[in-house]
Order: structure tokens, then sequence, then C-alpha cells
């Protein structure tokens, strides 16, 4: 009796060993041969020492997150190799990492049948106890009828007159010292981002600019986002993630929506019974992202889902941009001056879409932005069916690569955007006079490319455009207030740990 029960346990643990020996092979063996049978040459690997899940990797990573080191950590990992892709276990997953810019355009556009999100982001529950299927975390036709429903809306925003903007840049500027005192711009343009969304996506702005104590669902959508990112990072291990004040947050931004969206679905029902359009609190007929998508989702859940759907992309995006140009500006005077002239030669002409296009030299400095410091580090995507990319395989690292069905690829901007081999030797500077000749294709793809581009582009750097010029026309010079490199802290995308701490001269 006391035998059996000794070996009951060890013959099931055998029989597990060996089965998962055994998967393991095939499916090595099954790899091995439909790379060779695709013509694709080995990658470069990280060479762990944990073969089984890949553990030293992953801790070198949450490491070098914990440290505010990820992007160093990035730069090493690939120099390391001496390649531009190479792959790594992680936590048992077979990860692909790429700073090839052909690769990141064929998963977009070519190849991007053989890439999903769902998988990655959806089905392993990942971000579920937050948002569920909405245009940035579907594929197939769930994501065609997201898509479809926010396409119009922002195509009609990136264009529309920037009277709507003026209000919140003007209170913007109020909260900054004229008498030459610092101030930290990262948390105003946070609040100043949360104002304007807030009132262009949901139709009523929480003005936390004169109310900073209402800047709650900001804090809270950050603690939500980190969640999100180390959820995503957890895979398999998802089951380890049970921090609280994660839920708690998730659970209050819900409840934030809901008060919009019960809103708009009251409007949506007076509007059929009184024939009356529905307006704002300013008694301007509503225009906003949720009125205009709120009477094609009649699903309370749904509706929500499409509003997370684009909230969570849209987070610590612009006003995190923003930061970085200042941060940016306060460090290259010369620039400024640059700026304030071609601003001052546009004169008092009233701020549109087409002068703010017409002026190139604050467009270089937007794109020379994004180019150093992009907010989105990483396009990545999980492989639904064997496939290839073209290049970053065998000894020179120019053959095609084999993508299994569940790889997942990461193909990273940050890197790019920064290889010497695709923007000289300074490309590491601040130079916005690059763009004058720069003729920029897939090596510069700060909102992604391809049909799931980032549809808030055009507004995003109209926006951020629109706001440089309203502060240099008020103020002349920009100083730098501290002399701390700028030191990535990944809280979603990258943000200055240090924050922006500037002090401003009024013109
Ligand atoms: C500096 C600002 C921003 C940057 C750099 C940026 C960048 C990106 C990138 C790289 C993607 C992924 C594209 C891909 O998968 O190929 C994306 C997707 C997306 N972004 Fe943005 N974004 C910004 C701001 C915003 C804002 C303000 C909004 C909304 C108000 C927004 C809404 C979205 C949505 C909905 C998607 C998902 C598109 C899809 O999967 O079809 N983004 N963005």
């Amino acid at each position: 009796m006391a035998v059996s029960a000794i070996l009951l346990p060890i013959s099931i643990l055998s029989f597990a060993i060996i089965y998962w020996l055994g998967s393991a092979f095939l499916n090595h063996w099954h790899h091995e041969r439909t790379r060779a049978k695709l013509g694709c040459p080995p990658m470069k690997r990280y060479p762990s020492w944990d073969k089984l899940l890949g553990l030293d990797f992953v801790y070198a990573m949450f490491k070098a997150l914990k440290e505010n080191r990820f992007l160093e950590f990035q730069t090493e990992t690939y120099s390391a190799r001496g390649s531009k892709v190479w792959t790594a276990n992680f936590m048992g997953n077979r990860m692909i990492y790429s700073s090839e810019p052909a690769n990141m355009k064929a998963m977009s556009t070519s190849h991007r049948d053989s890439f999903a999100v769902e998988p990655i982001r959806v089905a392993n529950g990942a971000i579920t106890p937050f948002t569920g299927r909405g245009v940035s975390s579907s594929d197939g036709a769930k994501w065609h009828f997201s898509r479809g429903l926010v396409k119009p809306y922002f195509e009609r925003a990136a264009f529309s007159n920037l009277e709507r903007l003026s209000a919140h840049v003007d209170r913007l500027i109020s909260k900054i010292p004229t008498d030459g005192s610092t101030v930290d711009m990262q948390p105003l343009f946070q609040r100043w981002f949360l104002d304007t969304s807030t009132e262009f996506l949901f139709g009523q702005t929480v003005n936390s600019l004169d109310n900073p104590e209402r800047d709650w669902p900001h804090r809270d959508m950050v603690t939500v986002m980190r969640g999100l990112r180390l959820r995503l990072q957890l895979s398999s291990f998802l089951f380890l993630h049970r921090d609280k004040e994660w839920f708690a947050a998730c659970k209050r931004i819900h409840g934030f929506l809901e008060r919009y969206i019960d809103r708009a679905y009251q409007q949506v029902e007076d509007e059929g019974k009184t024939g009356k359009s529905a307006t704002n609190v300013n008694g301007e007929p509503r225009t906003d992202f949720l009125w205009t998508i709120a009477r094609h989702v009649p699903d309370k859940l749904e509706l929500r889902t499409q509003l997370t759907g684009v909230w969570i992309p849209s987070n610590e995006t612009t006003s995190i941009h923003m930061s970085h140009a200042l941060f940016a500006l306060a460090r290259h005077p010369g620039v400024v001056e640059k700026l304030r002239k071609e601003i001052l030669d546009y004169g008092d002409k009233a701020l549109t879409f087409e002068g703010l296009r017409s002026m190139n030299y604050l467009r270089w400095t937007v794109n020379e932005t994004h180019r150093l410091y992009p907010v989105s580090l990483q396009t990545v995507r999980s492989c639904v069916k064997d496939t290839t990319l073209p290049t970053g395989g065998g000894e020179d690292g120019t053959e095609p690569i084999f993508c299994a069905k569940g790889d997942i690829v990461h193909c990273n901007r940050y890197l790019m955007h920064r290889d010497p081999d695709l923007w000289g030797t300074d490309a590491e500077e601040f130079r916005p006079e690059r763009w004058e000749h720069a003729r920029p294709m897939w090596n510069f793809v700060p909102f992604g490319g391809g049909p799931r581009i980032c549809p808030a582009h055009v507004m995003v750097d109209t926006e951020c455009s629109y706001a440089m010029v309203s502060l240099l026309q008020r103020f002349k010079a920009v100083e730098a207030r501290d002399d701390e490199p700028y030191t990535a802290v990944m809280r979603v995308g990258p943000s200055n740990k240090n924050g922006c701490r500037v002090a401003f001269v009024l013109a």
C-alpha cells in the first residue's frame, strides 16, 4: 500500500516528463524541417542557460525594467548578438526581435495575414479584466468592424478647425510661471491631454488643469496601463498577477466611462423622442467620438470596449511626446530660435491645419522628436501561421527568417530610429535639419504602418504643432532646469523619470 502510494505519483511525473520531452522534440524537429524547407537559415540566439523557460533572459529584462534601463537593455541585447534580428526563449515562448525596416514593413503589410494581436492580448486573458476585442485588440472581421467605426471620426477630427484646442492650450499656458521660475511641464502636459481627450472622446472635459484633483482618471489609467504591460509580458504566467490595486483601478475607470455612456444613451433616446439634436453642456451640438459611435453600438459593454479600445492606445502618447519635444528644445536653444523665427514669419493669421503644415521647421522638429523619443517602442504580433520575414537570417543577417505559428515577433522602432546605418553617424543627435533631405520610408514609423496605422496620427501631429506654436508665441526661450540625462521609465511607453523641468522667458 505504502509502496504504491509512492509509485503512483512517480509514474505520473515520469509520464508527464516523457510526454513533455517527446512533444518538445517533435516540435523542434517540425520547426527545423519547415525552416529548412522554406530556405531560411537559423537566426542568432540569446544564449540562455535556461533552455526550458529562458528565465535568465526574463530576469535580465525585468531587472532592466526595475532599474529604468529598459532602453539601454534593448541596445545592449541587440549589439551583443551583433545582429538586427535574433531570437530568445521568454517564459517558454519563442520571441523574435527585429530592428529591420523590411520586417516591420512585411509584418504590417504584405505578410500581415500571418500575424495577429488577439492571441497575445485577448485569448490569453491578458487584457480582458479591463477591455475586450476593440479596435486595438482584435483581428479579422471584428477589427474591420471596429476600425470602420472609429475611422470617420478620426478623419474628420484631424482636419477640423483648431478652435476646440485653443481653450485648452490657453489654460495650459496660464499655468506656466512668467517670472522665470522652474516648472515641471510633464504633469501639466498630462493634465492638458486628459482635458483635451475627455472632451474629444466623451464630449465633456474633466478640466483637470483648473482642478488638479480631477486628474485621477489619468493616474488610474497609468496604473491600468502599467498592469496591462506586465500582464502582456507574463503571457503563460498570467496567474501570477494578483495586484488588487490594478483590479480596483480598472473598476474605477469602468465607472468613469459608464457615466459618459449612460449620458450618451439617454441623449440618443431623447433625440429620438423630441427630434432635437443633442448638445454639449455649452449648448453646441455633440460631435465627440462617443456620440458618433453610440447609436451604432446599442450594447453597453460593447460600447465600453470600443471606448477603451481607443483610450488605451491614446494614453501617455501625445502628452509624453510633447514633454519629449520640450525636453529636447530646452537643450537646443538654436532650434528654439529657428522655430520662433518661422512662427513670427507666419504672423497673426489664424492657426489652421494648412498653416501648421506649411511650417517646415516645425514639422521637422515634431518628426525629430518622434524619431529620437518614440512613445511606442515596438510593434508586437503573434504569428498565426508558419511564414517568413524578409531579412535577418544567416551569418551576415541578410537572408529570410522563419516565423513559426506561435512565435511572437517584436519589431523595434526605437532602435531602428537610432540606427546609424539608416540615419548616419549623428543618429543619436537631436537635429531637425536632417529632415530637409530625409526621405523616410519604413525606417521611420512612429505611428506604425499599413492598415493598422495609428488612426490618430494626423490629429496628434496637429495638436502637438498647435501647442508648440502657441507656447513659442508667448515665450521666446525655454531653459533646461536640470542636467539629468533622459532616463526612460516604462509605465506605458517610455516617459522621462525626471519629468521636463524647464523655465520660460516671456516674449
Ligand atoms: C504620440 C502619439 C501617438 C503615437 C506615437 C501612436 C502610435 C501608435 C502605434 C505605433 C500604433 C500601432 C500601429 C500598428 O500596430 O501598426 C497605434 C495604434 C493605435 N492608436 Fe496611436 N499613437 C499615438 C496617439 C494616439 C491617440 C491620441 C489615439 C486616440 C485618441 C490613438 C489611437 C490609436 C488606436 C485606436 C490604435 C489601434 C489601431 C488599430 O489597431 O487598428 N493613438 N498608435
